[in-house]
């Protein structure tokens, strides 16, 4: 068993969350030997802001690299694919952002390499390593709010309010055809199937999309960035600016959900009620410190994300004692401390505590259910094949 201090890493991309995920690393003593960019210069540039010991020239040069036993695919969505396969190919452990792929043939084709390859696989659903979420799953799974019967809330974000607001992400090519969805609506239709361990079995869902044209920069652009570019050229736009989508669970249960890129003031605004048949759970991730537990025949409770006052799900994720605010940074190090523990035995448990590309490929599949529902106005099953298992929660073992 390797200790993570003994284990090296490489990050392919050093954006937004390519940073987030250099700096998590760090706190584990994982080793970062090196990061790839877009260019060799850019990724050079990158390197020296983030003190990263070396900028590989392309992911051969990275391959190469015999230190790096686990590489984080940090890229936008349409690398993802063919950098994993070559990551897989190489014999390295891999951890993934989401959405794992393109297209769920591409993602159920990465289910099966990374099952024959024998190595860790990971998708980085950072949302669910809140300690609070961790906690919601462990009392949903002890009965805590009875039988789950509702689950709703939302996704909204307002960084592309404006039709001068322009990211990769708004291109199909680069980002994927659906796109409020598959970027922040699949965190949280994962969310809830983790902690409610209920598949989402048939959707009716509803996108649009409200600015068809929007200015592109003839120059890059950093995401969530809101400067306005002086030259620009005008670009049609397919994708969804905002989704509603009813959806129906394995055991009956039914949920709403709204998601929206155009939200005014909602920066990063993810929103859940769970309401069973005896208690209800709520929870904002922009307090993500406290969760709302309510009853019908008592006062209402608010808990403070405490390790103390936690299951040892909840206690596992949390670093800080209670009172010491976590944030979105501190889910990538309690996700990383589950995915290190299996790279440090060398392959995946039996059983992941941790998001793999089964997961990754479930969101893929409730996307496809999602868009063919819009398109044809009707209930959509989601068409699940063998390869997405999920654990329900009578048989998750407390780690
Ligand atoms: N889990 C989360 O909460 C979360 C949050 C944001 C983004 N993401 C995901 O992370 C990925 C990146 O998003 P982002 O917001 O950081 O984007 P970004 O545009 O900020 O960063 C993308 C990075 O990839 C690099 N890149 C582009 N082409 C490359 C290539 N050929 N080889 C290597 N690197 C290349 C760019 O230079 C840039 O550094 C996306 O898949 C996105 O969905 C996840």
């Amino acid at each position: 068993m390797k200790r993570p201090a003994e284990i090296g890493a490489a990050v392919i991309g050093s954006g937004f969350i390519g940073t987030v995920h250099i700096e998590a690393l760090r706190r584990h003593g994982v080793q970062v030997h090196g990061l790839l960019g877009s260019t060799p210069e850019r990724g050079a540039q990158s390197a020296e802001r983030l003190g990263v010991p070396k900028a590989y020239d392309d992911l051969d040069d990275l391959l190469a690299d015999d230190r790096v036993d686990v590489v984080h695919v940090t890229s936008p969505n349409h690398l993802h694919h063919p950098q994993v396969k070559r990551v897989l190919a190489a014999g390295r452990h891999v951890v993934c952002e989401k959405p794992l792929a393109m297209t769920s043939d591409e993602s159920g084709e990465l289910v099966a390499i990374a099952k024959s390859s024998g190595r860790v696989n990971a998708v980085n659903f950072n949302i669910r390593y809140y300690p609070l979420n961790q906690h919601v799953r462990e009392i949903v799974r002890d009965g805590k709010v009875g039988d789950v019967r509702l689950v709703s809330g939302h996704y909204f974000q307002d960084w592309l309010l404006l039709k001068t607001d322009w990211n990769w992400r708004l291109e199909p090519n680069l980002g994927g055809s659906l796109r409020a969805v598959g970027d922040i609506g699949s965190h949280w239709l994962d969310l809830v199937t983790f902690m409610t361990g209920l598949r989402i079995t048939e959707v009716m869902a509803d996108l649009a999309t409200f600015i068809g044209k929007r200015h592109q920069p003839t120059g890059p652009v950093e995401t969530f960035s809101t400067e306005r570019a002086a030259d620009a050229v005008e670009r049609e736009i397919g994708t969804e600016d905002m989704a509603t989508i009813l959806l129906r669970f394995e055991n009956g249960a039914r949920g709403t959900v709204a998601i929206s890129q155009l939200s005014a003031g909602r920066k990063n605004s993810l929103q859940y009620e769970i309401d069973g048949s005896t208690d209800a759970v709520a929870w904002d991730s922009e307090q993500p410190d406290q969760l709302w537990i309510g009853h019908r025949e008592a006062p209402n409770e608010i808990l403070i994300r405490n390790p103390a006052l936690m299951g040892a799900a909840g206690q596992a994720a949390a670093f800080l004692p209670g009172g010491h605010v976590e944030g979105f940074a501190d889910t990538f190090r309690a996700l990383f401390a589950a995915v290190y523990a299996d790279v440090g035995n060398g392959r995946p448990a039996d059983q992941p505590t941790y998001p793999t590309f089964a997961d990754g490929h479930d969101e893929m599949l409730v996307g496809d259910a999602v868009a063919t529902s819009s398109r044809d106005g009707r209930w959509t099953a989601v068409a699940r094949d063998d390869m997405t298992p999920i654990q329900h929660l009578e048989e998750i073992a407390t780690p």
